[in-house]
C-alpha cells in the first residue's frame, strides 16, 4: 500500500490497431483517457502485439497502428501532457509477460469471458489469444499503473491483472501497485446498430471519423420497432434514444423522450437528430484528423519520443523483476 501512496496517480490505457474506432472505443476509453490529461500522469498506448492475435497482414497492422496513432492526436490527445506511444516499441513488456505467465494458473485464464466469446464465435483460437489476459497484465503492471479507464468488457482483464500482481508480490515480495478498472457507468455499454453491445466483431459499428454520408447511411441502419409514427413509444432501451443521449444536453434529452411518449414523432425524424448530433460532434475532429495525417513525420515523432519515455518507466520495473526473481544473477 506505502508503494502506492507514495507514487503519482498513473492512469493507463490501450487500445487496439485493428479496425476504425468506433462509439464503444469512443465512449469507454478513448474520452475518459483524454479526460484523464487533467488529473494524473497519463499513459496511453496502441497495443500491436495484441492486435497479432487477430491480424494476419503485416501493412494492415503497420497501417492500422498509424490510423490509431492519428485518431488519438485528432481527438485530443496531448502529448505534452501524456506519454503516447505504440507497445511494441518497448519489448520488455514481452519479457514481463513470460515472467507473470509463470505465476498465472491455466484456470484464471480459461475463465475469461472475452476468449470464450471469441472461442464461441468461431474464432479459431490460437495460444496468443488464450494468453492476451497475461500480456495485458504486463502492459499494466510494467508502468505500476493505478487507474485503467476501459468499457465493462475489460473489467475481468483488469481484474486478472490484480491476481496476477498479487500472486507475483507474495511470491517474491512486494513489487507491483495493485490497478483498479475505472469505468463510467454512463458510457459502459454504447449500443450498435442492432441494440447488441457495439463491436467490430459484429458488424454493428458507427466510426468516429467516418464521412458524412457514410455515417448517414449507418444511421439509418439502426434497428427499431416497427411502431408507426403517430403510436407512441418507449425510449428507455431503445437504441436511437440512447445513441441520441450521449451527445444531448439533459433538457434535450427530457424532451426528446417526451416526444416519444405522446406520439406522432417517427423513427426516420430521430434517425435525422441523430445524425445531426453525432456529425457535429465530430465534424472539428475529422478536419483536425485530415491536417494530422498528412503529418506522418510528426506522428512518427511523437510516438518514438513517446517510446523513449515509456521505455526507462519499464526498464526500471524490469531491473527489479530481474533482481527479484533471480533472473539477474550476475553481481552487476
Ligand atoms: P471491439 O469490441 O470493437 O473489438 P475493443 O475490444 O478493441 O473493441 O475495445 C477497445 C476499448 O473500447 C476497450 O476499453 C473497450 O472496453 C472499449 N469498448 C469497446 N466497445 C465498447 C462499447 N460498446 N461500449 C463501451 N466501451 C467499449
Ligand atoms: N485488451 C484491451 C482491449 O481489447 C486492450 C489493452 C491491452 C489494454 N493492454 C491494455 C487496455 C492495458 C488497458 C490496459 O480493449
Amino acid at each position: 500500500m506505502s508503494s502506492q501512496a507514495s507514487q503519482p496517480l498513473r492512469i493507463l490505457s490501450g487500445i487496439q490497431p485493428s479496425g476504425d474506432l468506433h462509439l464503444g472505443n469512443y465512449f469507454g476509453m478513448m474520452r475518459p483517457m483524454i479526460k484523464a490529461q487533467e488529473e494524473g500522469h497519463l499513459f496511453c498506448f496502441i497495443v500491436n502485439y495484441h492486435a497479432l492475435t487477430t491480424v494476419r497482414s503485416g501493412q494492415e497492422l503497420r497501417q492500422g497502428t498509424l490510423d490509431a496513432a492519428v485518431d488519438f492526436l485528432a481527438l485530443g490527445l496531448d502529448p505534452e501532457r501524456s506519454i503516447f506511444w505504440v507497445q511494441s516499441d518497448v519489448p520488455e513488456v514481452v519479457e514481463l509477460s513470460w515472467i507473470l505467465s509463470c505465476v498465472t494458473s491455466m484456470g484464471l485464464l480459461e475463465r475469461c469471458h472475452s476468449y470464450k466469446d471469441k472461442v464461441a464465435r468461431g474464432i479459431v483460437p490460437n495460444h496468443g489469444l488464450f494468453a492476451y489476459p497475461t500480456l495485458m497484465a504486463a502492459d499494466i503492471l510494467l508502468y505500476q499503473s493505478h487507474i485503467i479507464p476501459v468499457g465493462q468488457d475489460q473489467k475481468q482483464h483488469v481484474e486478472v491483472t490484480r491476481d496476477i500482481a498479487e500472486r507475483f508480490n507474495y511470491h517474491y515480495g512486494e513489487t507491483f501497485v495493485l490497478p483498479e478498472p475505472r469505468i463510467d457507468p454512463h458510457v459502459a455499454v454504447i449500443p450498435g446498430l442492432d441494440g447488441q453491445k457495439m463491436s467490430k466483431s459484429y458488424d454493428n459499428t458507427i466510426e468516429i471519423f467516418a464521412e458524412e454520408n457514410v455515417l448517414r447511411k449507418k444511421i439509418l441502419r439502426v434497428v427499431t420497432d416497427s411502431k408507426p409514427v403517430e403510436e407512441p413509444k418507449e425510449p428507455e432501451n431503445d437504441t436511437l434514444f440512447l445513441l441520441y443521449s450521449l451527445f444531448a444536453s439533459e433538457a434535450e434529452i427530457e424532451d426528446l423522450g417526451r416526444r416519444y411518449r405522446e406520439g406522432g414523432l417517427g423513427y426516420a425524424a430521430v434517425k435525422d437528430m441523430v445524425f445531426e448530433k453525432i456529425n457535429a460532434h465530430f465534424k472539428p475532429f475529422r478536419e483536425k484528423r485530415q491536417e494530422l495525417a498528412a503529418r506522418r513525420g510528426d506522428v512518427e515523432r511523437i510516438l518514438a519520443e513517446g517510446a523513449e519515455k515509456a521505455r526507462s518507466i519499464a526498464a526500471k520495473t524490469m531491473r527489479k523483476v530481474r533482481r527479484k526473481t533471480g533472473l539477474q544473477y550476475r553481481k552487476s
